[in-house]
């Protein structure tokens, strides 16, 4: 059975999509069969994303379109999941999944949001060894991501070791419904390196 890889956060706009869409993209680069699940419906979700360019590298389907034996023969599955899931869904999502992925900022307002929903994961013994937060949105001046990776280790909790900067590519890549690797941008393969490092930390 495929590696289930749930991203996901209590707050919203932190880069849930963004790092779902390029991990899955990262994966299918080093030649991973991978899916993207899509279980938010909304504008900024991955659907949409695929739709607006040429094609992702990989396929990215709506929950009720996942054939379940077509998962078999697949290595990962990401799972993006909506800006505001109930306590219930996420305890659900931790069954579900084998990783579950926390996006989070480094300002302090979202470092707190991401220490209680790491907090309530950690309730559940099974959930605390499959959470991880990933550090995304980071200055790429500066000490701000070390500090927080600091910080939430202090508290107990686990953080992946790469940190994902903060480009504008990343931004047009969803814009142009593409992977930060395939937009002009001068910072395209910076960007690319980070999600491609961190693929390397989750498989
Ligand atoms: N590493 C990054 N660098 C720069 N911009 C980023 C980065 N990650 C995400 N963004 C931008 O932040 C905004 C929110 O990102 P995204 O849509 O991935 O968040 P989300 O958590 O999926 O949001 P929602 O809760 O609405 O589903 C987008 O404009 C996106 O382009
Ligand atoms: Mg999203």
């Amino acid at each position: 059975m495929p590696k289930v890889i749930a991203v996901t956060s209590e707050k919203g706009g932190v880069g849930k999509s963004t790092l779902a869409v390029h991990l899955a993209g990262a994966l299918a680069e080093r030649g991973l069969a991978v899916l993207l699940i899509d279980e938010d419906g909304r504008v900024g979700s991955s659907v949409r994303w695929a739709q607006r360019g040429p094609g992702l590298p990989f396929e990215v389907l709506e929950p009720e379109d996942v054939k379940p034996k077509a998962l078999t023969s697949l290595d990962a599955v990401l799972i993006d999941t909506e800006g505001r899931p109930k306590r219930k869904e996420l305890r659900a999502l931790a069954e579900r999944a084998d990783l579950i992925l926390v996006p989070t900022g480094v300002s302090p307002l979202e470092l707190e949001a991401t220490a209680e929903l790491m907090a309530f994961l950690a309730r559940d013994a099974q959930a605390a060894r499959k959470s991880r937060a990933v550090l995304t949105r980071v200055p790429p001046v500066g000490r701000a991501a070390e500090d927080a990776r600091e910080d939430l280790r202090d508290a107990g909790y686990k953080v992946l070791n790469t940190s994902v900067r903060q480009y504008a590519a990343y931004q047009r890549a969803a814009e142009e419904g593409v992977l930060c690797r395939d937009v002009r941008d001068d910072r395209a393969a910076a960007a690319w390196d980070d999600i491609l490092t961190l693929s390397r930390e989750v498989i």
